[in-house]
This record gives C-alpha cells, structure tokens and sequence, in this order.
C-alpha cells in the first residue's frame, strides 16, 4: 500500500525519486514554501491510504518541492494521529511512503508541551530520544527493530550548526486527545521525558523501520499540565504556532538546505 501511494506520487508529480521527507506539525506549517520551487501539490485524498485530516490547522496536501541544490523533498501536510482511531498502520502511512519514494532522511516536526524548566513556550527544540506511551507499535510479529540514536546525532549536530542555541529533550508520546494530568506530566518528567505530544514517536519507529535517518523538532507551543498553571486550550497552541512560525520555519528550512 505504500508502493501503491509512492506510485501516485509519482505519477501526480512526475518526480519519480524524492530525497528527504519533512512531515509538517502545528506551528511549522508554513516552512515547504522557504524550501524551494513546490512542484505540485497533491489533497492527501488523492494518494492511497491517505484520509482527510481530522484538525484545522493541519493542512490536508502532500508537496513535492524542488530545493535550489537539486533536492526533492516530499512535504507531508497530512498527518493521522494514533487518537484518531483508525490504527496504527494508518498513523504511520505516510512515512512508509516517503520511504518507497526514495526519501532516506525524515524529518518529523510537532507542536508539544514542555516540561523541562526555563523552556518557554514558542521555543522549537530538537528531539533527542523518544517514549513510547501508546502501548502499541507499528512493527508487525517478531520484527526486533534497533532505535539507538533513533533520532541521528549527527543531523541533531548539523541543526545546531545552523543554530547554535538550540536545545534537546525527551519526546513523550502520549495517545491523546485529551492534554495530560499534572500527575501525568509529573510521570513523564520522573521516567526522563522533557517534551509531551501525541504524534511523532510511532512515526520515527517506522521510518528507522525502512532505514531512513530521522531529525526531529518540537515547537514548544505550551509548557505542559502542573507546569504552567492556566489551563490548556488547543486554541492556545495554534495561536503559539502561528506566532512562532516565522521563525522556526526559517530556522527548518535552513537546516534541510544544509542536509
Ligand atoms: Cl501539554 N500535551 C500533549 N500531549 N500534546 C500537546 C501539548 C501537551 N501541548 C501541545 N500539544
């Protein structure tokens, strides 16, 4: 199913190999155009496997975009959350196809809460490692998949390269929808997590999977349940997006422009 949707993709940009992928999450939507030339932008709806979004916010397109330095990069506005229900196989759906694309780098971005003190919230960071909390696993049967440096220390080096100031945690995915407790979060920083979302970490299971090499970025929309003290409303984490977007879109294209 996934040669069947790389081969819509295809066929609908006429670009045959893409080299990296970059799968775009609140707050970084606007980063494809600073890319390059977009080539063609295709609705989810038409590739196989794919389905609408389920979020506004969440642009429901894939693009193909041609990078001055003759790179193709297979932008990915159409994420399934694991909390939509449909199964994990769907969630991981369109990494396995930027991987039958060609694509060998993928690059997964979201909007998170924050938990390790002085982050504040519009700041992106990089992701270092990742737990799992969603009790589920795209990997099928015995398949005993390594994730050492799951998330490459040596694209995390190159980002900060581009930006020095940059700095790293934990990603906890939990499956959501709802934000988590206080207590939830107070766990999640006790087992060693900085970050808390709900995409992100099945994703990178999957593309380590198909032998891609993964750089990951959260945009800390919020600091996280217990952490800050109003409550959270998803409204406040796309306004954190939206004003944070300038920059760190800059900041990401600059860093696929240096991969
Ligand atoms: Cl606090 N938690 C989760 N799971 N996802 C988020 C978030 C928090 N803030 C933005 N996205």
């Amino acid at each position: 199913i996934a040669a069947a949707a790389a081969a819509d993709i295809a066929r609908i940009t006429g670009v045959d190999h893409h080299d990296i992928a970059l799968t775009l999450g609140s707050g970084w939507g606007k980063a494809a155009e600073l890319l390059g030339e977009v080539t063609a932008t295709i609705p989810a709806t038409e590739i196989t496997g794919f389905s609408k979004p389920a979020l506004e916010g969440h642009v429901g397109t894939l693009r193909s975009i041609a990078t001055p330095r003759g790179k193709h990069v297979l932008v990915i506005g159409a994420r399934t959350h694991y909390y939509e229900g449909h199964g994990v196989r769907r969630v991981v759906h369109s990494v396995r196809t930027a991987a039958a694309t060609g694509a060998t780098t993928m690059v997964l971005t979201n909007g998170a809460g924050g938990i390790k003190r002085g982050w504040r919230p519009g700041q992106p960071v990089l992701i270092a490692d990742h737990i799992n909390l969603t009790g589920d696993s795209p990997l099928e049967g015995a398949t005993f998949v390594d994730l050492t440096d799951l998330y490459s220390m040596r694209l995390r080096d190159l980002a900060r390269t581009i930006d020095p100031s940059l700095d790293e945690g934990v990603y906890c995915q939990f499956r959501g929808p709802q934000y988590e407790t206080p207590a939830e979060v107070r766990m999640a920083g006790t087992i060693g997590g900085h970050i808390v979302g709900m995409s992100t970490a099945l994703e990178a299971i999957a593309a380590r999977q198909a032998g891609m090499e993964i750089l990951g970025f959260s945009l800390i929309t919020n600091m996280a349940a217990g952490i800050q003290t109003t409550p959270l409303s998803h409204q406040e984490v796309i306004d954190a997006g939206r004003e944070a977007e300038p920059v760190i879109t800059s900041l990401l294209a600059r860093v696929i422009e240096a991969l």
